[in-house]
């Protein structure tokens, strides 16, 4: 017998290769099927997910082999779910409960009602996150049509599912500037863009277009040739006469990212370092040649950006108004009020 890969050395090709004598093996038991699942992770030394909760399961796992939804959950086979972030910077859940609210609205969207009431999906989160004992790091949330079989509406007596992961993320202050490209890949309709619904196919594919073009993300021009927003990002300008200006969120996510700056940006107005915050539908021309630009989203939490289709944006260098407002978003999330950063015990 001889293995067809390394990746997949229990299939084995009886006689030469010829895939009809393939023989898929099948996992009798559960014990077989845990052996094999735990092969993976007990090559791995930090585990990147140290906490999940399922609400199939009704709890928190900490397996990472067993961090597992069902093949039948609406949200695997029709993209029926809804999801949303939150960062845990130094033990504490920034912007927390705008992520839960915005995540509770993309439900009501996507017509899916939450098994729980918020409180509890909130309470949740927050164990979730003692329990990973992450000081530093992501969570993840979805919120699913829920399993049951494999049509397109949900299944009869189906409850929606509700499924959470905290992730071992690295991040810190964004310093250096990053190019940008137009993307041609077709922008969401309104009601899909402003929902925050699993099908990401749209930005998997503005963002693989940018990489494959040397950039490092996209921006998307909606079809009345007004800038929208980034793959996963917002975007934001400072124009020539120094107005902070974000697209408006009509046909994009609002981003709590971009909401917190547009609350902590009158600071810089108030200083004379700017003259106005605001939203407003920029025409390419005008964002084109704005004097500075950048992405803003929840894990950057700002990305300077210095060029745009190979042109410069502005002199082509990190301006400092970009940096003041990056100060203004990470200075809140190490030490802003606690309404936006809720404290998590580790002690539990
Ligand atoms: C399409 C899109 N736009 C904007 C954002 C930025 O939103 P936030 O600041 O809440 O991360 C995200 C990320 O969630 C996104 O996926």
């Amino acid at each position: 017998m001889e293995a067809l890969n390394s990746s997949s050395s229990e299939i084995q090709a009886i006689g030469n290769g010829n895939e009809t004598d393939l023989k898929v093996p099948v996992f009798s038991s559960s014990l077989e099927l845990l052996e094999k699942l735990h092969e993976k992770w007990s090559l791995v030394e930090k585990k990147p997910y140290p906490a999940m909760y399922s609400s199939i399961l009704g709890g928190i796992i900490t397996d990472p082999a067993m961090m597992v939804i069902p093949i039948d959950d609406h949200m695997v086979h029709r993209g029926h779910g809804v999801f949303d972030t939150a960062i845990i910077l130094n033990g504490y859940l920034y912007e927390l409960d705008a992520h839960i609210d915005r995540f509770l609205r993309s439900a009501s969207k996507a017509k899916i009602s939450p098994p729980f009431p918020r409180s509890i999906l909130r309470s949740i989160l927050i164990q979730l996150t003692t329990v990973s004992q992450l000081k530093k790091g992501t969570l993840r949330y979805w919120l699913s049509a829920g399993p049951g079989d494999f049509l397109l509406t949900p299944a009869v007596d189906a409850n929606s599912a509700f499924y959470a992961v905290a992730i071992d993320d690295d991040f810190s202050q964004c310093k250096e500037g990053v190019k940008v490209i137009t993307t041609t890949i077709p922008m969401k309709t309104p009601l899909f863009a402003t929902m925050k619904n699993v099908n990401y196919l749209p930005n998997v594919l503005a963002k693989m277009e940018a990489e494959e073009k040397g950039a490092f993300a996209s921006i998307w021009v909606d079809e009345e040739g007004y800038i929208a927003e980034g793959p996963n990002v917002n975007v934001a300008f400072i124009t020539n006469e120094k107005e902070l200006i974000l697209p408006s969120f009509d046909k994009i996510l609002s981003g709590c990212t971009a909401l917190r700056l547009l609350k902590l940006a009158p600071k810089l107005v108030k200083e004379g370092k700017l003259k106005s915050v605001g939203t407003a539908n920029l025409t390419v021309k005008e964002a084109k040649g704005a004097a500075e630009m950048m992405f803003v989203g929840s894990t950057l939490p700002l990305l300077p950006i210095i060029s745009w289709d190979e042109e410069p944006i502005g002199d082509g260098h990190v301006g400092e108004l970009t940096m003041a407002l990056s100060d203004l978003l990470w200075d809140d999330m190490v030490s802003g009020p606690e309404t936006e950063r809720i404290p998590v015990s580790y002690t539990q």
